[in-house]
């Protein structure tokens, strides 16, 4: 199944981009390429759309080097690797095959560069599926037989649900794009004496409707964390417009249940996966049936992962991407890189692996956020 690489000298790591995209990638592949090949001499090899270039032959990879990773890398969002969403067998234009089990495929291309370690940047699902090669791997490997795989993985995601850590790179520049958009639809809001609903990603998570809710003055933030009352809502929000500020703002999560109890997915995309969509729609033509005031939409979407890193991103991808080559150095494997009172720490992937970090709802941003007298639903 494997075949037994050769000890190459320099080191050689791989480093990937995986599940949806955000701000910082670039700049944490650029600090990862620049202190592994500066400080270490190592080759760094960019694997290309995620597991996918892994899984894929030939195999998808790009060398990378501190002049590819120029400064540009700091500054842009998306990601120059590509990424990918989709943990299932790639198709092939030429009707190519890959390996029949696709963890086998990682196992066999990680071995196929000569790698010594591979750096995964990835949310909740690409830490799963990597839980999922590490089992493989133990569960196949003979002493001898073939190389070890090693990994590092660095949390990214705009909904900042990875957990054990206090931020994920992309959440905190989502929730400055988050923040600008409800700034700018304050004033149309003000201007018609209108109720915005505003809808924000975060999958089964309300970190983005929470936070970018209390910095932009919400009137009522819906999370899928704290269930609500239409009627309770509907009261809130017709005091506000009774009050001399005669328009409103209501922030829900994409995750938040009708008030029927439903959950609204979107049929776009791939169907192995959730996607949540339309519960913005959904509420304000129910508040509409039961507030005097005119009520209008809009569903932020994909607007909320593009953007230029902001600097605590920037900061953050720089600070995780050396952290996670120390770790390659200091040959501690298989650690999800974590930040924790404002400091670097790293714990095994089988602890992050299957866990969600929610809303804590007796944590202080609700407290804040009931304090100041948003509707936050019943609690
Ligand atoms: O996980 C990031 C995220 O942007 C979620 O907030 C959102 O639910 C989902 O991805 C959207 O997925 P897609 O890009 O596949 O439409």
């Amino acid at each position: 199944m494997f075949f037994k690489r050769e000890i190459n000298t320099p080191k050689t790591i791989g480093v990937l981009v995986s599940g949806g995209d955000c701000a910082g990638l670039n700049a944490t592949v650029r600090a990862i390429t620049h202190h592994a090949t500066k400080t270490f001499n190592w080759r760094v090899i960019g694997i290309q759309r995620g597991y996918w270039g892994m899984w894929v032959r030939p195999l998808q990879t790009i060398e990378l080097t501190p002049d590819v990773c120029d400064h540009q890398w700091v500054s842009s969002g998306g990601t120059f690797l590509r990424s990918n969403k989709n943990y299932h067998a790639p198709t092939f234009a030429d009707g190519g095959k890959t390996f029949p089990n696709l963890d086998e495929a990682f196992c066999n291309a990680y071995n196929t560069l000569g790698l010594d370690a591979i750096v995964i940047i990835g949310g909740d699902g690409s830490f799963n599926k990597l839980n999922q090669i590490h089992d493989f791997y133990n569960k196949t490997k003979k002493k001898g037989d073939h190389n070890e795989v090693n990994f590092i993985a660095i949390p990214k995601t705009i909904d900042n649900d990875v957990a054990y850590t206090d931020l994920a790179i992309g959440h905190e520049t989502a929730l400055d794009v988050v923040i600008e958009a409800i700034d700018n639809i304050q004033f149309t809001a003000e201007s018609h004496d209108r109720v915005m609903v505003v809808e924000v990603m975060g999958r089964d998570a309300g970190h983005i409707a929470l936070k970018a809710g209390v910095a932009s003055g919400a009137d009522a933030i819906l999370i899928p964390e704290i269930p609500y009352n239409m009627d309770d809502l509907a009261k809130h929000i017709e005091r506000v417009y009774q009050s001399p500020q005669r328009h409103a703002i209501v922030v829900v999560a994409e995750s938040v249940k009708t008030p029927d109890g439903e959950h609204l997915r979107g049929t776009i995309g791939d169907e192995e996966q959730t996607r949540y969509r339309g519960i913005g729609e959904n509420l304000a033509s129910r508040l509409k049936e039961k507030v005097s005031a005119d009520v209008r939409f809009v569903s932020l979407g994909h607007v909320q992962r593009g953007g230029r890193p902001r600097v605590k991103d920037r900061l953050l991808a720089n600070r995780f991407g050396v952290h996670a080559v120390d770790l390659i150095a200091k040959k501690q494997f298989n650690r999800v890189i974590v930040v924790v009172n404002g400091k670097m720490a790293d714990i095994h992937i089988s602890e992050v692996a299957n866990v969600l970090q929610t809303v804590d709802v007796k944590g202080e941003m609700v407290h804040v956020a009931k304090s100041l007298g948003i509707y936050l639903g019943s609690i």
